[in-house]
């Protein structure tokens, strides 16, 4: 799974019309990747939810609605938007770290319900006497590109811990509701082993669970964003799944409807940054060369998070190469690009071309966790815009750039 690709006619085309930095996402790499989670197998039927909080723009929301996507939804505010993006109420399911605040009104719209905890759960209860819910379970097991994105085992705090499913089933009887769906989601770049394991776990839940008809095993499908770096093959765990889900209507007598929600997945690689080299400069014959960016933190916040790896590609073929430290616009010495794998504190400079002031360079797999989870407004600079790249070479506007009255307009 590579990384969309945009010629260098069309990143130019970029920055003359919408101004640098810029997100533009490619239309035929998401439907591509859409396409291939949708035909995850599933031996007793498939959802795909799309995991929003990756890439929450309306542009990118209709699209998967026209590819038959569902949402996960991880806030009140997300449910919102999918609605606003024309998701009808019954594919939307909010599956928040947060109690609802709008419960009452979700329900009574038709959005489904993923209880996180054991006090949702009574919210619900409270709130829907008789009805069918779902649960999240932390299922003792989890694995994430890093500790930051693994959302099982005992370090989580995400989820029902499964030795509380005693309490699960007392809180469904107090309530006479219905648990008639199972969820789990173990983390972000999970090993895709441990996701064939926590499968297994997971259907050993359903097992002490007899409404269960549906299991809904999260996102997390690694995707490779530099190059060499493995994606999870779909087809390989989807086979895995569906033996097990399989193997558990053999023993139990259940044919569960399976769910999977990717984020990642579907977004990551099919968006990039265009940005602009501003400066450069170095410290000495000891030291690094460093190229600034017009983008970094604001745009592409993962690397000075994580250590996550992004490519970067300098557009200006056979200029002599050298090793680069690439540094984003912020009065941050963490506004880097360019940190040593998962250790965003150190620096692992790139051999690239030699970037030069006036430079176009793109950031590759920015299409997850990028727009949607910028550090906006840090040293006042205005939210990027996004644009996307439609299949006969259309550059289409999603967002504006915001203005500087917005970044300060609710200030009274
Ligand atoms: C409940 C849930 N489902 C799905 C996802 C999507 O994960 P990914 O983007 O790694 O596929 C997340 C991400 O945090 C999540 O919290």
């Amino acid at each position: 799974m590579t990384e969309a690709a945009l010629s260098v006619e069309h990143a130019a085309q970029v920055r003359d019309r919408f101004a640098t930095p810029c997100y533009v996402y490619v239309r035929g790499a998401l439907e591509a990747a859409a396409r291939r989670a949708l035909a995850f197998p599933a031996p007793f039927g498939l959802t795909v939810r799309y995991a929003m909080k990756a890439n929450p723009s309306r542009g990118v929301l209709e699209l998967f609605r026209g590819l038959g996507l569902h949402i996960d939804a991880s806030s009140d505010h997300e449910v919102e938007r999918a609605l606003r993006a024309g998701f009808p109420a019954g594919s939307i399911q909010l599956t928040s770290q947060m109690p609802s605040r709008r419960l009452a009104e979700h329900l009574a719209r038709g959005v489904l319900f993923n209880a996180c905890s054991l006090h949702q759960l009574e919210a619900f209860g409270l709130a829907a006497h008789g009805q069918s819910v779902s649960v999240r379970m932390n299922p003792g097991l989890g694995s994430g590109s890093t500790n930051r994105t693994n959302t099982g085992g005992p370090a989580s705090s995400f989820g029902i811990w499964h030795e509380h499913l005693g309490e699960v089933k007392a809180i469904a009887e107090r309530f006479d509701i219905k648990i008639t769906r199972l969820h789990s989601h173990i983390g972000s770049g999970t090993d895709p082993e441990v996701y064939k394991r926590v499968t297994r776990m997971t259907l050993d839940l359903a097992s002490k669970l007899p409404d269960v008809g549906v299991v809904n095993l999260g996102g997390g499908f690694k995707v490779g964003r530099m190059p060499g770096e493995p994606s999870a093959d779909l087809a390989d765990v989807g086979a895995h799944v569906a033996q097990e889900l399989t193997a558990f209507r053999d023993r139990d007598g259940r044919s569960l409807r399976l769910e999977i929600e990717p984020g990642t997945y579907l977004v990551a690689n099919a968006g990039l940054v265009v940005a602009t080299c501003v400066d450069v400069v170095d410290t000495g014959h000891d030291g690094y060369v460093f190229a600034k960016l017009d983008t970094g933190m604001p745009e592409v916040t993962r690397p000075s998070l994580y250590g996550a790896q992004h490519p970067i590609h300098v557009l200006a073929q056979g200029r002599e190469e050298a090793d680069v430290i690439f540094v984003g616009p912020c009065c941050e010495s963490g506004d880097i690009l360019t940190p040593a794998p998962g250790d965003p504190e150190a620096l692992a400079p790139r051999r690239v071309p030699r970037p030069q002031i006036g430079d176009l360079v793109i950031v590759g797999g920015a299409g997850a966790y990028c727009a949607a989870m910028s550090t906006i407004n840090y040293n006042s600079y205005p939210q990027a815009p996004e644009v996307m790249l439609e299949p006969d070479g259309a550059l289409r506007l999603l967002r504006r750039r915001q203005d500087l009255d917005q970044v300060w307009g609710n200030e009274v």
